[in-house]
């Protein structure tokens, strides 16, 4: 499917907001919730679980918010993580934790098997400000790390999956739709490809000049 370049939003948490509104989604995960900004744009009805291992929240959050204080992988390796919200599918939601596309790549696959085909799956960071910004190390106080990485490896590996990527500051938020929960293309894999994603340099990436 091929994907477009969306500039209609300034930050991504306009775009955030605009997406609660229109979906009104039922359930909402967030992975990496930190002082809890981009949580509470979420809607009084949504049932949400926000997950972080070091969550330090500032905000005003409805009740109806779960913070768990765990790194994503052992959340969803846990009881409670297997099925966050009993039978009902997440309907939203937002990946935004460890900058390391590995990292991403498997919250994307415990989410989407937890999705339903109609659920719609965020990934913040796609659209990196320059190389040093994007590394895999930090070094500056805006990270996007490789997250970058992810959007054009989905487009390959999985052609199937409809990204729209949207061009909010600071860094770029990729939609993802058409989501299939019973795929295992990525999960069957995965030591080869976390391999094949991790070699992906920054001057390869799509729209390099
Ligand atoms: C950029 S901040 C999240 C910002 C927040 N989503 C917002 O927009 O307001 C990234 C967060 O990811 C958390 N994090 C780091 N490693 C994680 C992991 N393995 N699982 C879940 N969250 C993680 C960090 O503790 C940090 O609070």
């Amino acid at each position: 499917m091929v994907a477009e370049i969306m500039t209609e939003y300034p930050t991504y948490y306009h775009l955030l907001a605009d997406l609660h509104r229109r979906k009104k989604p039922r359930t909402y995960v967030e992975i990496g919730v930190h002082e809890g900004h981009s949580l509470g744009l979420v809607g009084a009805d949504t049932r949400v679980v926000g997950i972080d291992p070091e969550p330090k929240i500032t905000t005003e959050l409805p009740r109806s918010v779960t913070i768990v204080a765990n790194t994503s992988d052992a959340y969803f390796a846990s009881p409670e993580g297997a099925a966050p919200f009993g039978d009902d599918p997440i309907d939203l939601a937002f990946i935004d934790g460890m900058h390391h596309v590995e990292f991403a790549l498997r919250d994307f696959i415990n989410i989407e098997r937890l999705s339903s085909p109609d659920s719609t799956i965020l990934v913040h960071d796609c659209v990196p400000i320059d190389e040093e910004t994007a590394s895999r190390e930090r070094s500056t106080v805006i990270w996007s790390g490789d997250i970058w990485k992810l959007i054009p490896f989905l487009r390959q590996h999985r052609p199937d999956l409809a990204i729209t990527v949207h061009e909010v500051e600071p860094t770029g938020l990729a939609e993802i739709t058409n989501l299939d929960p019973s795929s295992t293309v990525l999960a069957d894999r995965y030591d080869e490809l976390v391999d094949e994603l991790i070699a992906m340099r920054f001057e390869d990436r799509p729209h390099a000049s």
